[in-house]
């Protein structure tokens, strides 16, 4: 029977490695979600097994059973009540579970190995390498945790307590990023320390309580357009820490899946700072998001759908600009049903302009319009569409803001540098969202008093079902 475990681990490897390639393309992503469940479904099979053919671990069955079932419930009723907008809140929160869970099983059993001496060590380890791992699982591991929840406010915007709404801080004053330099150096040094003396539990401890505000100090400056690098950079760490866990339990699965996850989110991470214009240590250290979210004074009058009708009505090429108010409103059916109704009435050529960092999630545009059926080949990544803006008759924005804001071409403010959607290039913008207010950044968006801008007030899906009637009356 032992004999079967390094197969079922070598099986979980296999699902992960097939879901992750599936994972790249979002016609097969659901197929990919699938296996690397399975994966980790073979995984836990694989560990419990294994636990319970070596007996000699005083494995607690009792408590396994409760921990699975509990967790388990917890996850599903989570993803059940979670709605497709709470989406990026509840990654960044599962980000920090997996960091959490990573260094705790590290700390248990460092505890374990360095308070019994007779305890038998996994083949190929000592005890400092032990204390070693355990150290930088205990950095990753904490400072993912607290960093994902603080993340996880910052994404929601704020916390509420008792009807009341505290909005997260964008708190960072120069004196700080020579602190975080600090800690990290503190923390290298107490593993360094533990070294010589690997039953001293003060060292362990201290480095838990320095991660844990290494975590908070690295993420509170961070906001505005910066926060997908954040959590994709967390994503990453979440893994990193599984993987160093692995090492110290000598499970080779979570060495494999931590890895996995540690070097796919580090990919994204750098394909997030790519579409940003930025560089990784820029975004943890030069904090361009520390912004006030600012006060819009102009005004703007709305346009109604009718005219927009009659414009549409001429257009032969129209690009519609996705952006986080058609995720809210959830309005992607009807953006594919104008798309559709375009075509076969005017034969216009629609295309849909896809910015790395719509919405609140990588491929969250994607994957909404791929739910709608738009078929693949129209969704247009920025660099290729960008170009077509000039000859577009009409750029339709739904929802977006930040990703079309012109401030991002200024040298200076939460935005600065990150390349944009040129939709103010097109002959005649259309945008719906419900009011002249600011997108994500918190920065005011000159779009919206273009002489050629119409602005279309409302909620998305109330204000594109008004608008496939109109253009349907036409
Ligand atoms: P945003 O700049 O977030 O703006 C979204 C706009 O949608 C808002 O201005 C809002 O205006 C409108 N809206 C909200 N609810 C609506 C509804 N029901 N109907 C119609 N409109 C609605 O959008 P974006 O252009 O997609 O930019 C994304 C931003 O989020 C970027 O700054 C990005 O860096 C950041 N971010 C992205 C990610 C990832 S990974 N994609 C993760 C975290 C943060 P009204 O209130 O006036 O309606």
């Amino acid at each position: 029977m032992a004999a079967w475990i390094p197969l079922g681990y070598l099986g979980a490897t296999a699902l992960f490695i097939l879901g992750l390639k599936k994972l790249g393309h979002p016609r097969t992503a659901p197929r990919g979600n699938q296996y690397g469940a399975l994966g980790m479904l073979l995984a836990v099979i694989t560990t419990v097994v294994d636990m319970g053919l070596s007996g000699e671990r005083g494995v607690s069955w009792g408590l396994i059973v409760a921990g699975l079932v509990i967790g388990s419930i917890i996850g599903l009723v989570m993803a059940v009540r979670a709605k497709m907008t709470d989406m990026p809140e509840l990654v960044a929160l599962f980000n920090g579970f997996g960091g959490a869970a990573s260094a705790l099983v590290a700390l248990s059993e460092t505890w374990k190995y360095v308070e019994d001496p007779t305890i038998a060590l996994p083949v190929g380890l000592d005890r400092q390498v032990i204390v070693v791992a355990a150290g930088f699982s205990a950095l990753v591991g904490w400072t993912t945790l607290t960093g994902s929840i603080l993340a996880m406010f910052k994404l929601k915007g704020g916390l509420e307590i008792r009807g009341t709404w505290y909005p997260t801080p964008d708190w960072g004053p120069p004196w700080l990023n020579p602190v975080k330099a600090l800690m990290l150096l503190a923390v290298v040094m107490l593993i360094l320390l533990s070294i010589g003396d690997p039953t001293n539990w003060i060292y362990l401890l201290t480095i838990v309580a320095l991660s844990c505000l290494l975590g908070l100090a690295l993420v509170l400056p961070i906001g505005g357009a910066d926060m997908p690098v954040v959590v994709s950079l967390l994503n990453s760490l979440s893994g990193i820490a599984a993987a160093f866990t692995g090492f110290i339990i000598g499970n080779p699965v979570l060495i494999v899946a931590g890895s996995l996850v540690g070097a796919s989110g580090l990919i994204l991470t750098f394909i997030m700072c790519r579409a940003m214009n930025r560089t990784l240590p820029d975004v943890l250290f030069k904090a361009y998001g520390g912004s006030t979210r600012e006060k819009v004074t102009r005004t703007k009058m709305g346009s109604d759908p009718e005219e927009v009708a009659m414009i549409m009505d001429g257009a032969q090429k129209v690009i519609i600009v996705p952006g986080y108010g058609m995720a809210v409103s959830q309005c992607q059916h009807q953006v594919k049903e104008l798309g559709d109704l375009l075509y076969e009435r005017y034969g216009t050529e629609v295309k849909y302009a896809i910015h790395p960092v719509a919405g609140r999630m990588p491929g969250h545009m994607n994957v909404l319009l791929a739910e709608a059926n738009v078929p693949y080949e129209q969704l247009i990544e920025m660099d290729e569409i960008n170009p077509g803006f000039p000859e577009c008759d009409v750029a339709l924005v739904v929802g977006a803001n930040d990703t079309c804001n012109p401030a991002a071409r200024e040298g200076e403010g939460p935005l600065a540098g990150m390349p944009i959607l040129d939709v103010d290039l097109a002959r005649t913008v259309v945008i719906v969202k419900r009011s002249l207010s600011v997108g994500y950044a918190g920065v005011d968006n000159d779009l919206f008093y273009l002489d050629k801008t119409m602005m279309l007030f409302g909620d998305g899906r109330a204000m594109m079902t008004e608008l496939n009637s109109a253009v349907k009356d036409a």
